[in-house]
């Protein structure tokens, strides 16, 4: 029997508890969340080639590709040089492939942009082509005028014909002989609210779909990089693209860094979300670290960087963000100091973190600061708390934080997952997830802020360096795993307190949790059956309003069942509609996981 004493509050839930995590994996953002189609769009990938680009042409042109020797920026001091014989029908230029192909839609707008310098006034005709019938879908002339470096925008839109697919390249081609020198080719498709230099709609929309409250930022591993060098160096992802010099991520690709520090907080704009912003701490994931004054210059570059978050025009780097383009000021309550220095082994962290945390809270009085691991000094407001298991570990450490003592640092659990399928998790892996945020949701007046990890995957053949992640996509499509669904049903229906719960006689694999929204006079009801056979309940919920309950089911028949790319919806939340009262017998069959709102009087 489970007995719900919804008039028993137990204990607060926090209004932030569910949100997102994210950092430059598994083609994140290049080839993921952020819109450019091209790839290797300043030819900086694995140390300044030109992957991605191969030789194009029509009838009889030919082209040399050659590196080019300066750029049209000190960020982007290379090229790539065209040597061309073209000429009446016979063209030349250069094709790229885009990540894995370029998502194309019929009717569509895209916006291009390009970096030339050229032995003459020359036309640039760019087209996006069908891999399939060699057809261009879309095409616009650019007009290059000639020896200087210069930035030339176009736009063009794909025809009412074209069939939606990632099966289309980008070809640049010009119809005259002699020389072209190209840099920072982009190509945009459309952006969520319309963001120039923005994120693709569709993961947006699932990411709102999630229901979140924060956006932890921007990593991760990607924080700290494999060196110094390769840490998320801010201040080198603001301003104009041709800029930002990009940088190795530690996920061994190169970051075009167009999704850069103000790129990430107008994600969290759009999403109405706050940013949980992770500073470099002085410690990179090959073991470089520093310590002492030398931390001095680290520690300036997150104050910095907190101001070019919250600062308004009269500071140093809130002005850099309104000429960036931002005049108002973002919202930021928690900064974090690092990520997992537990792998310090010089044992530096604490050091570290009380020199961050005293000059961050001098100047910064308010801002709580996370630490990455259990310290004994620096006093950390919260402590970030990860865990990768198998859904058998979630089950068993459901319970773990029922007993954490509650006057230390409150908790963020900054990453989890259970990590049972790939590229995205199975069903096995929701039950487990759905398990592990019933003890979540309980121990909510500690556990402050969760998020799962990694949030994104390329679900190509090369795009994945982490098995397990919440949402995958290609070019053109995604889909939600088993766990992105549990996960969206779960935040969205969150009330603002637990109530008491007493269980007796239920299968040692069964969890839930019991939360009332005061305003809304609901129960949220989770229910959720790990195990494969059927669990008999007799509910006891005084207080149940004469009604309708809406129940949301999310089942499979095995845990071994999964979505993927081609069968995104075989698993998906089903609603129904149940009349509810005090007193009833009730069955959750196995393998299931039930979110069920119920009105009280
Ligand atoms: O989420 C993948 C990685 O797991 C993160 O980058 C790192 O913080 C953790 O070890």
């Amino acid at each position: 029997s489970l007995k719900v004493q919804t008039d028993a509050s137990v204990a607060p839930v926090s209004p932030m508890l569910y949100g997102l995590m994210t950092e430059e994996i598994n083609f994140s953002y290049d080839g993921g969340l952020y819109a450019e189609m091209v790839r290797n769009r300043s030819f900086q990938h694995r140390g300044k080639n030109f992957s991605s680009w191969l030789p194009a042409s029509r009838g009889n042109g030919t082209v040399e590709i050659d590196g080019g020797t300066d750029g049209p920026s000190t960020a982007l001091s290379t090229s790539m040089k065209l040597n061309l014989k073209a000429g009446g029908s016979d063209q030349a230029g250069v094709a790229n492939m885009g990540y894995w192909g370029m998502g194309v839609k019929p009717g569509t707008a895209y916006t291009g942009s390009l970096y030339a310098k050229s032995d003459k006034a020359r036309t640039a005709q760019v087209m996006l082509i069908s891999d399939e019938s060699g057809e261009a879908v879309a095409k616009a002339d650019v007009a290059i005028s000639g020896e200087s470096w210069k930035q030339y925008t176009f736009k063009m839109t794909s025809s009412a014909k074209a069939v939606a697919s990632s099966a289309y390249h980008l070809e640049v081609l010009f119809g005259e002989s002699g020389t072209v020198e190209l840099q920072l080719v982009s190509l945009m498709g459309p952006t969520y609210h319309d963001r120039a230099n923005g994120n693709r709609s569709d993961l947006m929309s699932m990411m709102a779909a999630m229901n979140p409250h924060f956006l932890r930022l921007p990593g991760g591993n990607y924080l700290e990089g494999d060196t110094i060098k390769e840490r998320f160096n801010w201040k080198e992802t603001i301003g104009p693209l041709v800029d930002r010099p990009t940088h190795r991520s530690p996920w061994n690709y190169t970051s075009s860094d167009g999704m850069g520090l103000l790129e990430f907080l107008e994600w969290c704009e759009d999403l109405k979300v706050e940013p949980v912003l992770a500073v470099y701490a002085g410690y990179s994931l090959k073991g470089e670290h520093v310590t002492g004054a030398e931390l001095k210059p680290f520690i300036q570059e997150a104050l910095d960087e907190i101001e070019y978050v919250t600062g308004d025009a009269s500071t140093k780097w809130g002005a850099e963000r309104v000429k960036n383009g931002h005049p108002a000021p973002f919202p930021l309550q928690y900064v974090e100091i690092g990520n997992e220095d537990f792998f310090d082994k010089a044992k530096t962290y604490e050091d570290r973190f009380d020199d961050f945390a005293k000059a961050i809270r001098a100047k910064y009085p308010s801002l709580k600061m996370i630490t990455t691991m259990p310290i004994t000094r620096g006093n950390p407001d919260v402590l970030d708390d990860h865990y990768y298991r198998t859904p058998e570990e979630m089950f068993s450490m459901a319970h773990m934080y029922d007993k954490t003592d509650r006057k230390g640092p409150k908790i963020f659990v900054g990453e989890w997952a259970t990590r049972t399928g790939s590229p995205t998790p199975d069903f096995g892996a929701a039950l487990g997830d759905a398990a592990w945020m019933t003890g979540m949701e309980r121990n909510s007046d500690i556990i402050i802020m969760s998020c799962y990890a990694p949030l994104f995957v390329n679900v190509n053949p090369g795009g994945m360096q982490w098995p397990s992640d919440l949402i995958g996509y290609d070019a053109s499509k995604a889909y939600g795993s088993p766990s992105y669904y549990a996960q969206a049903l779960f935040a969205s229906h969150l009330g603002d307190h637990t109530v008491k719960t007493d269980a007796t006689g239920l299968n040692s694999r069964f969890f839930w949790s019991a939360t009332v929204s005061t305003a809304d006079k609901m129960l949220h009801l989770k229910l959720v059956n790990g195990s494969s056979s059927t669990q008999k309940l007799s509910l006891d919920i005084p207080g149940v309003a004469s009604g309708k309950a809406t129940t949301y089911t999310l089942s499979a028949g095995s845990r071994w069942a999964t979505n993927t790319i081609e069968r995104p919806e075989a698993i998906k939340p089903v609603t129904s509609s149940t009349t509810w009262k005090a007193n009833l017998d009730y069955t959750v069959p196995g393998n299931t996981i039930q979110v069920i709102d119920i009105p009280l009087k």
